[in-house]
């Protein structure tokens, strides 16, 4: 479904208070996951039926499509785990069809990978990130929460056959767990044409708080020197991470550093939840409801007015270090 109407399309439409472009809407169509990550997920959680108040995929395409009309030009399907949302195939072709989208990409944890890779692939998903935190069957099940290695490579091997290409591995590295695996997964990575990224866990929720990580940054250094890697000046896509790689490219290694060395300064992103909830940043709760908004009968130009304001709000930085226990929402809400 496309907007009804749409303002002019503008190159710098998008701009905070702080003179970040907002170009890239990361949206979450589930908070329900097979898996049970230590660090994201709420302890206990248990939820099978889907709340009245999930927007539907129409809803979800008209409000995607209004970010597109304001210059977002990268779009990204989060979750929980989206490949658990019905027809996520048919959602992802919608908006990869909308025009002026550039850039759409996935985050998943692989478990239901291999049946959906080529579908998603066919829809115009571009880009694949994929949550491996180890290469051990007993300790993935530790983090995880179940016996799910095996499912994980099947995807991973899947997501290469359909032909996406770079596919990128998020590891979440705590201390004391996975961090004696840094080697096997570098390894791993470069053996199987796959860009690691390492993750220092953030507070998000009482889970994300009970993580112990290690400082990437210094870690990074380390690796990048161990494997003779150079910096890159331009990393893989507008991200957070910061990259390393060999000088003929065919090792690349990322670190995700929001503790240590945070890249607010460089934010581009905002977030939807699946009731349509925009969150402006990751570490702050400032909110504004377009989902509501949208049910109770706003036009496009009502909604593209509270985009505007929301992103004219968009807060200066996290304060995780600052604040460890303010952010009360779960990672597997907003979805990374
Ligand atoms: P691409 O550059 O599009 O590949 O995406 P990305 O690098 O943002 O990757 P991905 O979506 O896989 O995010 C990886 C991890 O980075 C997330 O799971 C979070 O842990 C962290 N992250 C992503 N975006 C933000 C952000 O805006 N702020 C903070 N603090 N962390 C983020
Ligand atoms: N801190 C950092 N990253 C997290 N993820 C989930 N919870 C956290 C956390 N507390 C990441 C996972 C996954 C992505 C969806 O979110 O690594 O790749
Ligand atoms: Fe699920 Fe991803 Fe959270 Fe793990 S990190 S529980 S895979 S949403």
């Amino acid at each position: 479904m496309q907007p009804d109407t749409c303002y002019p399309l503008t190159t710098d439409s998008l701009v905070d208070t702080f003179g970040r472009r907002i170009d890239y809407l990361r949206v979450s169509v589930t908070d329900r996951c097979d898996l049970r990550c230590t660090y994201c997920m709420p302890k206990g959680f248990n939820g099978f039926e889907e709340p009245a108040n999930w927007l539907s995929h129409a809803e979800m395409h008209r409000l995607v499509s209004l970010f597109v009309c304001l210059g977002v030009g990268k779009i990204r399907l989060t979750g929980g785990e989206p490949l658990l949302r019905h027809g996520i195939a048919e959602l992802a072709g919608a908006i990869a069809a909308t025009p002026g989208v550039r850039d759409l990409s996935l985050s998943s944890n692989g478990t239901q990978l291999a049946r959906h890779a080529r579908a998603l692939y066919t829809a115009g998903v571009q880009r694949l990130n994929i949550s491996l935190d180890s290469l051990d069957a007993d300790c993935m099940a530790r983090v995880t929460g179940r016996d799910c290695l095996a499912d994980v490579l099947a995807g991973l091997r899947a997501a290469k056959a359909a032909g996406f290409a770079p596919i990128k591995l998020n590891m979440v590295v705590q201390r004391g767990v996975n961090d004696h695996e840094l080697h096997r997964m570098v390894q791993f990575a470069v053996a199987e044409g796959y860009v690691l990224r390492l993750i220092e866990p953030m507070p998000m929720g009482e889970t994300g708080r009970e993580a112990v990580g290690i400082d990437l940054n210094r870690l990074g250094q380390q690796l990048a020197h161990t494997y003779g890697l150079i910096p890159e000046i331009k990393g893989q896509g507008a991200g957070p991470a910061r990259y390393w790689r060999t000088s003929d490219s065919s090792m690349s290694l990322g670190i995700i550093t929001p503790m240590s060395q945070h890249f607010c300064a460089s934010c581009n992103r905002v977030r939807l939840t699946v009731d349509g909830t925009l969150y402006l940043c990751l570490g702050q709760e400032f909110q504004v409801p377009l989902g509501a908004m949208l049910r109770d009968g706003a036009d496009d130009i009502a909604l593209l007015d509270a985009i505007r304001a929301g992103i004219a709000a968009k807060p200066e930085r996290h304060e995780f270090t600052e604040q460890p226990a303010k952010i009360v929402r779960f990672m597997s809400q907003t979805g990374g």
